[in-house]
């Protein structure tokens, strides 16, 4: 949804306010007390979660009001404006209109980010994947009026054009989670990499992309071993943006397995189902830079994409097998499915020799995080303190949540393997699946400081969302962009 700026409510377009519970009149409207209690006579308590329309009977600003409640103020943030415009979005959607007006409510200290959280839901709310749907689409909303009091015209313009860079972004991510599996290819993946770092070339992003063979002379066996029951190359992509400011070096790391079988631990039928998700940790990292040249962040970004499909032709990787990732470590194998953490050991290690400040991994790596935390939050486990701090103040404005799980030193004895460096899974079953997966990990990061993000729950939704309906989330895509701008 394209968004602009107005100074007056137009008549003849629904408008959307917003109140609190026991507010008296509509946030940013105090002298329209009666559009409360038309509202209120509709049942509206200003609930979150709860919106009404109506055509206001006495002298009303336009002829079709929504009303969205914000819940109780104390309990108030971005999130709950995000979703309660989202929510009036939806019912405007329902009413076949293509246009909205939305009055800025003020309600937050900060009205650039009121104003971003406001564009941000609208624009997520109406994202759908429908390209492989036959007939007229529909493009549902299309148009945004912000009305605003003119002195807000700076703030809100700033925040106005950061929502719509990350809103881009995280629709960008969706597309490539939701695209088929025989279509986004490792190859399809790198081709559209290599379009970001081509638009994004003048300001000083690049890319390295080493196939199939470039793979071999890195001698990257681990991502090697889980390739080679696929018919399709594995593809390893090395972005890089530098601006001349940069204070820091952050380094991304995504798993970016484009159909997880399970290989010849192969995974029952229907939970393969969505495992064309697999990859969203590298979408994701795909998503932050497209979006580095509008908002060009003052540090230097590595994104590292290890694709490949992992799946159980005749001659795939088999439970017995050690592989030896390019940092000389032994893998013994003994659950192919357990892919993930095996392509992250060569990718991890390739971070790590950039000697970058920090290292931050985004995967799709366990059930048991999604078990432990759900679909709503990722697990985020590491090695530093101030790093999770950071990531966690940055995800609490963007709503996408992060829960710490403790890397329990005593649980790295259950990965020791009599044959290898270590084993791919645990000798202690159904216990501390995730957990184990971090300390899996840790063994790849070279002390760094570094955060794994277990994404396997957020990154995927099958139940309708605030704001997204369907399919890949793009999570955390806008938490990843907010920590790298909050970098000083
Ligand atoms: N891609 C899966 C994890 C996953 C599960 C993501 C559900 C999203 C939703 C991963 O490769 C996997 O299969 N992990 C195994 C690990 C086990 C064999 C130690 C799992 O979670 O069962
Ligand atoms: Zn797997
Ligand atoms: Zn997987």
């Amino acid at each position: 949804m394209k968004f602009s700026i107005g100074y007056s409510i137009p008549k003849n377009q629904t408008l959307v306010l917003f109140a609190f519970e026991s507010d008296t009149a509509p946030a940013g409207l105090p002298q329209k007390k009666a559009l409360i209690q038309e509202a209120a006579a509709l049942g509206f308590k200003g609930k979150e979660n709860s919106a009404v329309v109506f055509n206001p009977k006495g002298a009303s600003p336009s002829k079709l009001v929504i009303l969205s409640g914000l819940g109780v103020k104390k309990n108030a943030g971005a999130e709950t404006l995000r979703r309660a415009t989202a929510l009036a979005v939806k019912r405007v959607a329902a009413l076949s209109q293509k246009s909205v007006s939305i009055l800025l409510p003020q309600t937050m200290a900060d009205l650039a980010r009121e104003a971003q959280s406001i564009a941000e839901g609208a624009a997520l709310a109406g994202y759908k994947f429908d390209k492989y749907i036959s007939g007229k689409r529909d493009r549902g909303v299309t148009q945004g009026t912000l009305i605003i009091p003119k002195k807000t015209d700076a703030e809100v313009k700033k925040g106005l054009k950061l929502a719509q860079v990350f809103s881009e972004a995280v629709c960008f991510a969706r597309d490539l989670v939701n695209e088929p599996p025989s279509r986004m290819t490792p190859i399809e993946f790198a081709k559209l990499a290599l379009e970001v770092a081509q638009k994004g070339a003048d300001s000083g992003v690049t890319i390295k992309i080493l196939d199939k063979k470039k793979i071999e002379e890195m001698k990257m066996g681990a991502i090697l071993g889980v390739n080679i029951g696929s018919n399709e190359p594995p593809v390893f992509i090395h972005m890089h943006y530098k601006p001349a400011n940069a204070k820091k070096t952050v380094a991304l790391v995504g798993k970016g397995i484009t159909f997880d079988s399970g290989g010849l631990s192969l995974k029952p039928a229907e939970s393969m189902e969505t495992m064309k998700m697999d990859m969203a940790g590298a979408a994701s990292i795909l998503g932050v830079f497209k979006a580095l040249p509008a908002i060009k962040p003052e540090v230097e970004i590595h994104g590292i994409m290890a694709l490949t499909e992992n799946m159980p032709g005749g001659k795939a990787y088999k439970p017995g097998d050690v592989l030896i990732a390019m940092n000389g470590k032994s893998i013994e194998v003994l659950n192919t499915d357990a892919e993930g953490r095996i392509i992250l050991a060569d990718a991890l290690a390739y971070a790590a020799k950039l000697n970058p400040d920090c290292i931050i991994d985004l995967a799709t790596l366990t059930g048991a995080c999604v078990i432990a935390l759900g679909s709503l939050v990722a697990g985020a486990m590491g090695n530093d303190d101030a790093l999770f701090d950071d990531l966690n103040s940055a995800s609490q404005s963007t709503g996408e949540q992060l829960w710490k799980l403790p890397l329990v030193k005593e649980y790295r004895d259950s990965l020791k393997s009599p044959i290898a460096d270590l084993k791919n899974i645990s000798s202690v079953r159904r216990e501390a699946g995730s957990i184990i997966g971090g300390l899996f990990l840790q063994e790849f990061v070279d002390n760094k400081p570094w955060i794994h993000l277990d994404i396997a729950g957020p990154a995927w939704t099958d139940r309708e969302l605030p704001y997204c309906k369907h399919g890949g989330t793009g999570f955390p895509t806008r938490t990843l962009l907010t920590y790298l701008l909050n970098i000083r």
